[in-house]
């Protein structure tokens, strides 16, 4: 038979039903204690309770906000140099320095999947409107200068006084070519590029490309760097080279836009990031 101890009453009832005054269980009680002990250990120790733009700094002077800024300042300072001896070599003279070129393809790979990636892909090969860097084919020229200049200013970025600019007209939204002239001269420009295309809808577009389109992608549709404006006559499209994108991209017009960066990246990081896109395999 199982021994009985006659534990007393809280003295609580609740319709009928007595409430027993056991003992917390020695193990539990004494391990609650030390939890009070170390919370308040903590709170004197360390930073804790949490204040307007801080919180309580703990006698022992930890900070974690501190720790990642004395980090980071560890690394600026460890890069300081090298930064500022890519800042100073000319343009063209990074990648021969074997030292400069070293840094630039890794902090430059580190810059590009930072801000880079989530519009030219991470491995630079580009989406629909978004340019692969990879290839040599440029729409504003691939020497490290034109790249480091697209990369500070940006293309068509309303923020930066300096940014490359042209604008391809909304053919069809501001009325300038009606439907059938845009068919027309979608079927030429596929056939400059070489696609499936309707051969009597194109010989009348060509008279439609001279009169609109020449003066930026060229007599011969072979496109301008000075505007950005694509060779229509290779393999490479930014949009698409599908009739339903060239329809729209005619009729609505592209506008593409790439943001500067200076003032959001450093000028060392610009250089870097631009030696990095220069030597993916397209720089000139
Ligand atoms: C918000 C999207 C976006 C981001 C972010 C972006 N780009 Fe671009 N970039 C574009 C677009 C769009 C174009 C093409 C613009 C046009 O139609 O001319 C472009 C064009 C370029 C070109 C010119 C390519 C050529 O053929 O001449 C370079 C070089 C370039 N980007 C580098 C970069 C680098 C380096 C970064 C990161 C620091 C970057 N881009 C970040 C959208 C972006
Ligand atoms: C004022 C200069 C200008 C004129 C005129 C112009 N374009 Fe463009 N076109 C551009 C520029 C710049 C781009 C790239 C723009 C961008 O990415 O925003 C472009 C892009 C295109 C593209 C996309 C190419 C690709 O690789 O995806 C097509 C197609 C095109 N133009 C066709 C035409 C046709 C057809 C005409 C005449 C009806 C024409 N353009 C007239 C400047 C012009």
């Amino acid at each position: 038979m199982r021994h009985k101890v006659e534990v007393p009453s809280t003295g609580h009832s609740w319709d009928g039903i007595m409430e027993y005054d056991n003992p917390l269980p020695r193990w539990w009680l004494w391990s609650f204690y030390a939890t009070v002990v170390w919370a308040v250990g903590y709170v004197i120790a360390y930073p804790a309770i949490p204040l307007l733009n801080h919180a309580t700094t703990g006698v022992i002077g930890t900070t974690y906000r501190g720790e990642v800024a004395a980090d980071i300042q560890r690394f600026a300072e460890a890069n300081a140099p090298i930064q500022a001896k890519l800042v100073q070599t000319p343009l063209d003279q990074i990648s021969a320095d074997p030292e400069l070129a070293n840094y630039t393809a890794n902090a430059g790979s580190a810059i590009f999947r930072t801000w880079c990636a989530q519009c030219h892909g991470s491995g630079a090969g580009g989406n629909a409107g978004y340019p692969t860097l990879l290839d040599n084919d440029w729409l504003w020229g691939g020497t490290i200068d034109d790249i480091h200049t697209t990369i500070q200013h940006g293309i068509r970025d309303p923020k930066d006084a300096d940014t490359r600019f042209s604008e391809m007209p909304k053919f069809g939204t501001d009325g300038l070519l009606d439907n059938a002239q845009i068919g027309q001269v979608v079927n030429y420009v596929l056939q400059l590029g070489g696609r499936p295309h309707d051969a009597t809808l194109a010989a009348e577009g060509k008279q439609v490309f001279a009169d609109n389109c020449t003066a930026c992608h060229g007599e011969n549709g072979t496109g301008d760097r000075a505007q950005g404006a694509p060779n229509l006559t290779d393999a490479v499209w930014l949009y698409g080279s599908d009739p339903a994108t060239l329809t729209r991209i005619v009729h609505d017009g592209p506008y593409g836009v790439m943001p500067a960066w200076a003032g959001r990246l450093s000028e060392a990081d610009i250089r870097a990031v631009a030696s990095y896109v220069h030597s993916l395999g397209g720089g000139e």
